[in-house]
């Protein structure tokens, strides 16, 4: 049994709890097969490149690299207005000083594009898989949308800036990535 078999079925640990988190489970194996990278791209782990063409507002897909489960989120109008809008102050490090992410992603989206979120979806905290939670109230009366980890209760706005007063110390990760096109995205390549 190999590296690369451990490393994938420590993936689809991770896999099932966002499909279940997100109640995506139901989607089934078309849903997956349709961004799952071939084993070759998985053993070498090489850059994975993604079509966002079937990717709708307010979706988001889950696709390894590197062992690890990446989200891709295709922020709504709302969801874009509502970063810009923000109270940073409730923000642990609403600059990303202190966080994993390529210097082109340094702004208040974390992303090269304001529609387009790419994160690893690992809490900072002890490496739970957060929930993705738009909806506001969804988590607390004062809720606004963002991604919540049932572990331990920590809470990330909707870049995936960390709010104070929660375990995790950091925000969460941004992978180095690139744009093919602007709707194919590469995983893994320079930012
Ligand atoms: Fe997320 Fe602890 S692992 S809050």
């Amino acid at each position: 049994m190999g590296q690369c078999c451990s490393q994938r079925r420590r993936f689809l640990g991770y896999l099932s709890g966002a499909l279940g988190a997100l109640g995506l489970g139901a989607l089934g194996i078309p849903f997956l097969s349709a961004w799952w990278p071939s084993k070759k791209t998985l053993d070498q782990g090489a850059p994975v490149e993604v079509d966002l063409s079937d990717l709708p507002q307010g979706g988001l897909i889950t696709i390894p690299w590197r062992g690890q489960p990446i989200w891709i989120l295709r922020r709504t109008p709302e969801e874009i207005t509502q970063i810009k809008a923000a109270m940073t102050g409730h923000l642990r490090d609403p600059n990303s000083n202190d966080s994993m992410q390529p210097e082109a992603a340094k702004n208040a989206y974390r992303s090269l594009r304001e529609d387009i979120l790419i994160l690893v979806a690992l809490c900072t905290h002890l490496g739970c898989i957060p929930s993705y939670k738009p909806e506001a109230g969804s988590v607390s009366p004062s809720w606004e949308g963002g991604f919540y980890c049932p572990c331990h209760g920590s809470s990330y706005d909707l870049s995936g800036r960390v709010f104070k007063g929660v375990p995790a110390p950091t925000n969460m990760t941004v992978p180095p990535y690139e744009f093919l096109s602007p709707n194919k995205v590469l995983i893994g390549g320079s930012a």
